[in-house]
């Protein structure tokens, strides 16, 4: 049923979750309950994912950047991602969903790397939805350890450096084997890419919604692929000609 309201459906929707803040100082309340009620929102927005067909969800959970934050506010958004994996993995397990983690690894402290590992071993043979967590993610940071392990291949003599190809690269990003986002959705009126897929992002739609993250729901993020859907993606070249224009 949903899938025949949409008319073409993206493979890889990447989603940037931005205004909980704003969220929660619009209604008085501190930041952090604005990253709970953006919980509910991946929750609601996963499962509208599924339902849609989509295969592939990315969502820009913490970026290398928001160490900066309020010491306080770092503890509760790592708590929020413990509680999300702890709580739903099962579920989402239940529910066919594959999970995988992009971002740095080396230095995460704690349960936190873990628990990010058992969730991607527990799901690995699932073959519905996959749903990329980005945590401690950075794309020019992505970037540079991918040319950093070519490198290592080049100093080695094991690969000549007239052979590094974007293909190359891209087998060595964090995201191997996943095709690129079709359709990038930022919440919040932001309108930038704030570090998040450079590399992928080549040839995305970007669709800016303007509401904030905690209050996404199904029905903003159908409009959004209902307005990639609308779109004209030429990757380059040119839109197939009409008849009579050849004829002309
Ligand atoms: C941006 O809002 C949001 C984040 C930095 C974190 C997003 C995290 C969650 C929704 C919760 C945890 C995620 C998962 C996958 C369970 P902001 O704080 O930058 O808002 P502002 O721009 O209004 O200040």
């Amino acid at each position: 049923m949903v899938q025949g309201e949409l008319p073409s459906i993206p493979r890889h929707v990447a989603i940037i979750m931005d205004g909980n803040g704003r969220w929660a100082n619009e209604r008085g309340l501190p930041r952090t309950v604005g990253h709970s009620k953006g919980v509910e929102a991946v929750r609601r927005t996963v499962e509208a994912a599924g339902d849609a067909g989509i295969e592939f969800l990315t969502l820009f959970a913490f970026s290398s950047e928001n160490w900066s934050r309020p010491q306080e506010e770092v503890s509760v958004l790592m708590g929020l991602l413990r509680r999300f994996i702890r709580r739903d993995l099962a579920e989402l397990h239940r529910s066919n969903v594959r999970i995988r983690v992009i971002g740095e690894r080396d230095g995460l402290q704690g349960d936190i790397l873990p628990l990010l590992l058992e969730a991607e071993e527990t799901t690995c043979n699932n073959t519905g939805l996959t749903l990329i967590i980005a945590f401690n993610y950075g794309a020019r940071d992505e970037i540079a350890r991918a040319v950093r392990r070519l490198s290592v291949e080049v100093e080695a003599g094991r690969l000549k450096a007239a052979d590094v190809t974007p293909d190359l690269i891209a087998a060595h990003l964090d995201t191997a084997g996943i095709p690129d986002p079709d359709l990038i959705i930022r919440t919040s009126g932001e309108e930038r890419l704030s570090n998040f897929l450079l590399w992928q992002a080549a040839y995305s739609e970007f669709v800016f919604v303007p509401q904030y993250w905690p209050d996404f729901n199904r029905e903003l993020f159908y409009e959004a692929i209902r307005t990639f859907s609308a779109r004209d993606r030429r990757f380059g070249g040119l839109s197939p000609v009409a008849p009579a224009a050849v004829a002309g």
